[in-house]
Order: C-alpha cells, then sequence, then structure tokens
C-alpha cells in the first residue's frame, strides 16, 4: 500500500495530469488495506474498555447504530471524494472545491485531519509500545499460573515506570518510521494479508476460550442486553466518537485511499465490508474479554488497562498459553502498526507535497516530532498523573494531556471533519459527481443513501453535539 502512496506523492510534485496514477490492483486489495487502517489497537484495546466504562449493553447498541448510520455512509462518502479528487485529502477537496466553483475553505477539512492524525499516533504509539511489552512478558512465561492481582501489578508496574514505556514507544515509533520511510515491500504486504486473518482466527480461539472457562452468559448479555440506565449523554458522545476512531473516519484517510480506487468497484459495497470486518473484530474481542472479567471477578470499568489485564490470566491458565499469548500480542503490534501507518502518511505526504521535503527527511521529521509528543502521554501516566492542563473548563476537568488527546481527537475533531464531509458530499458537491462515484444509479438506492446523508446523519452527529455542549 505504501509503495502506491508514494509513486503516488512522486507523481503528484511532477505530474499534474495523473496520467500514471497508481492503482489498487483489486477491490480485496483495497478493502485489505482500509481494514489495516480500520482494526487496530481502537478495535481490542479501546472498544472492550470504553464498553465496560459506559456500562456495556445500551453503549454498544449506540455504538452499532453510529457505525450504522453515520461511519458508513460517511466512509462512503470519503471514500468517493477521495477516488474523484485523485490526490492526497488536502488536494482532492481542492481539487474538488475548485471543480464545482466552491469556496477554499474546504480545504480544511484535510488541514484537521492531518493534525488529528499527528495527537492520535503520538498516544497510539505509547499503547502499542504496552502491546509491545506483553510480548516479552509472554513469552518469557510471567502470565504462567499467575492471579489477577499479579497481573494487575505487572501492569500497573508498567505504567508507573517512565523509563520503559518511553522504551517501547520508541520502538513502536521506530518500527513506523521504517516502514513508511521505505515504503510497505511487497512481501510486508503479503505477511500483513496473512497475519490479519490470523488474529481473527486468535480473536475466535479466545472467545472459545472464554466460553468454556468463563462467565460467558453474564459477558454476553452485559455486552447485547441493553440497559438504558447506563447509558449517559457523554457516553453517547463517546460511542460516536469510537465510531470515527474505528473507521478510521472524518481525518482524510479513506480520502487517500480512495484516490487508488479504481473506477469500476462499488465503494458502497467495499464500504460495508470494511465496516462490518472491523465490527466484527471489535465485538469478538469483547466477547473474549468480558466473560473472563465476570469469571474472574475483575473491574469492567477499569479503563484503558483491560484488556492487559484479563487476557493475561486466561493465557496464564491455558495450555499452549505462552505460545498463544505471545502470538496474541504479536498479531496486536502489527494490527497497531499498520494504522499507525495510515496516520503517519498524511503528515509524510503533506511535508513531501507541500513543503518539497524527501519522503526520508519527512518521515523523519514527522515520525521524531510525533515521537517526542508521546513523552506527555507517558508522562500521564505516571509522574503527571494529576497535571490537567485544561482543568480549567469543566468539559476537560480531571483529564490529563493524554486524556485530552483522546477526547479532543475522537470527540470533537473526527465527528467535526465527519460532519463537513457529509455535508460537502450530501449537499455541495454537484450532483453528477455524486452519481457517477456511487454506483447507485439514480434510482431508489441513490435516493436513500442521499437522504441519509443530508439529513439523518448531519443530525445525529449534531445532536449529540448540542446535548454535549448544553
Ligand atoms: N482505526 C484505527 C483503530 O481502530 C485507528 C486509526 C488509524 C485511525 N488511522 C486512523 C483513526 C485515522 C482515525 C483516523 O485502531
Amino acid at each position: 500500500m505504501t509503495d502506491l502512496v508514494q509513486n503516488a506523492a512522486g507523481d503528484l510534485a511532477a505530474d499534474s495530469s495523473r496520467k500514471d496514477h497508481p492503482m489498487w490492483s483489486s477491490r480485496l486489495a483495497f478493502i485489505l488495506a482500509a481494514s489495516g487502517s480500520a482494526v487496530g489497537l481502537g478495535n481490542i484495546w479501546k472498544f472492550p474498555y470504553i464498553t465496560g466504562e459506559n456500562g456495556g449493553g445500551a453503549f454498544v447498541l449506540v455504538y452499532l447504530l453510529c457505525i450504522a448510520l453515520i461511519g458508513i455512509p460517511i466512509m462512503i462518502a470519503e471514500v468517493a471524494i477521495g477516488r474523484r479528487g485523485g490526490r492526497s485529502p488536502i488536494n482532492s477537496m481542492r481539487q474538488l472545491a475548485q471543480r464545482d466553483g466552491l469556496s477554499k475553505r474546504w480545504v480544511w477539512i484535510g488541514g484537521m485531519g492531518m493534525l488529528a492524525s499527528f495527537l492520535i499516533l503520538s498516544f497510539y504509539s505509547v499503547i502499542g509500545g504496552w502491546a509491545l511489552s506483553y510480548v516479552g512478558n509472554a513469552a518469557q512465561g510471567a502470565f504462567v499460573g499467575a492471579d489477577s492481582d499479579t497481573i494487575g501489578a505487572m501492569f500497573g508496574g508498567l505504567l508507573a515506570d517512565p523509563i520503559a514505556l518511553l522504551l517501547w514507544h520508541s520502538v513502536f515509533m521506530l518500527l513506523v518510521i521504517i516502514i513508511v520511510a521505505r515504503g510497505l515491500s511487497s512481501g510486508m504486504e503479503k505477511a500483513i494479508n496473512i497475519l490479519m486473518p490470523l488474529l481473527f482466527v486468535l480473536l475466535l480461539v479466545m472467545v472459545g476460550y472464554a466460553m468454556n472457562t468463563g462467565n460467558f452468559a453474564q459477558g454476553f448479555s452485559f455486552l447485547f442486553q441493553p440497559d438504558f440506565s447506563k447509558l449517559t449523554t457523554e457516553g453517547v458522545l463517546t460511542a460516536l466518537g469510537h465510531a470515527f476512531f474505528t473507521l478510521s473516519l472524518g481525518m482524510g484517510v479513506m480520502m487517500a485511499y480512495g484516490s487508488y480506487l479504481p473506477k469500476k468497484v462499488s465503494i458502497v459495497k467495499t464500504a460495508v465490508t470494511v465496516s462490518v470486518v472491523d465490527t466484527a473484530v471489535a465485538l469478538l474481542a469483547g466477547l473474549a474479554i468480558f466473560p473472563l472479567v465476570f469469571a474472574n471477578g475483575l473491574e469492567a470499568g477499569a479503563g484503558p488497562g483491560l484488556i492487559f489485564q484479563t487476557l493475561p490470566l486466561a493465557f496464564g491458565q491455558m495450555s499452549g498459553g505462552v505460545l498463544f499469548g505471545s502470538l496474541f500480542f504479536a498479531l496486536l503490534v502489527v494490527a497497531a502498526v499498520t494504522s499507525a501507518i495510515s496516520l503517519l502518511e498524511p503528515v509524510v505526504e503533506w511535508l513531501e507535497e507541500q513543503k518539497g521535503i524527501s519522503r526520508f527527511g519527512g518521515t523523519l521529521i514527522g515520525g521524531i516530532s510525533i515521537w517526542a509528543l508521546g513523552i506527555l502521554t507517558i508522562l500521564s501516566l505516571n509522574q503527571w498523573s494529576d497535571v490537567y492542563p485544561l482543568g480549567m473548563f469543566e468539559r476537560f476537568e480531571g483529564k490529563t494531556f493524554f486524556d485530552l488527546f483522546d477526547y479532543v481527537t475522537a470527540n470533537l475533531m473526527m465527528p467535526l471533519g465527519g460532519l463537513a464531509i457529509a455535508l460537502f458530499v450530501g449537499w455541495f458537491m454537484s450532483k453528477q459527481a455524486g452519481e457517477n462515484e456511487l454506483d447507485l444509479g439514480n434510482g431508489a438506492g441513490y435516493r436513500l443513501f442521499m437522504f441519509v446523508l443530508r439529513y439523518i446523519t448531519p443530525a445525529a452527529v449534531l445532536v449529540v453535539f448540542i446535548y454535549n455542549l448544553a
């Protein structure tokens, strides 16, 4: 994938007609790349812990509604913009706005997306570092026979140790920098195409394990039996933000990927497939984790450490747990890296296009700045755990740097970017452009989609926003 992106970025400088704009070799190639971006820590780390914090079933239901009514339409719109523009997000927006005689301000969507990528990757890499350190723990047999106190202390120990966190964060960032600087070799791409399905299989194994040894009934009903008394307006905003985060939406990543999509491929079918895969992974992760949480008397609302405190218990007790555990966390790292690549790429592409910096230089500048910003997240977990930089505003009370980066990107920037994308395609882009890209013909299917994109999607985002501001 990154090869394609690199060539494209190189071409863009020299060739504005884009005759030799590279293309995905098939629909499947696009699905794999887009799923690689979508499936990541958001599914396996974040989804279970925010579900636990927000009381389960009702939150999951809202999240699923957000995926269906907001996420999928916006993914379709975002990919369509990218395919029509055929360039990096900022330049695609510029191009489309120009073509249809619209304001240049639409370009800001691309700019905000880049800033959000920058902020997200800074903490994403720290969490990726946790997963890396757990590969080591698992391989050394640290989970074998351990009880929940031991495992909890192991996690607590990691968070309390800024040097260890910095080390793992650096290793993770280094991996991402190397891959983005060199471009994904085709060998690596092939490896990922095997590793991602393997992660899926391993999750199924863990669900099987949870069925046999965990409190599956309680875990299942926690996830799927809505109790609306547990749902807060803040929870609804979190669900909305997570729908954007988990599908990599609202920031131009899907635009960039869409610009390599051949004309004959159906954007609608493809977006639905990617969303279904992404949702399936998240739900499987939930089904693997919550039965263990309840069987072991753990706290569902334990927060960001949830998977690091539950899954190791299972690995410590099952036969072959050392192997399965190491493999699981290694695959989690791979999933995180493929997502992280898609977060660094826009920044690098922009440095190349706009500032004329080489890919290598751009990757270094972008990567090192993000790495440095990550130190704020590391300190939020220990030395600065009671430093609340925007604590004077009620909304941001009790939020560390880490909490703020997460909150501002997922709950504010991405929904705003998504709203703008929906409005652009729904109301501003020419009708003919929409009909051309959306392969829904101009019959009922097209009208239904446009209705959702024009009214339902923006209204849903706005209602959640306004409720939260009020
Ligand atoms: N979707 C990824 C995850 O769930 C995170 C991610 C990667 C992302 N690229 C993105 C989020 C772009 C928003 C925008 O782990």
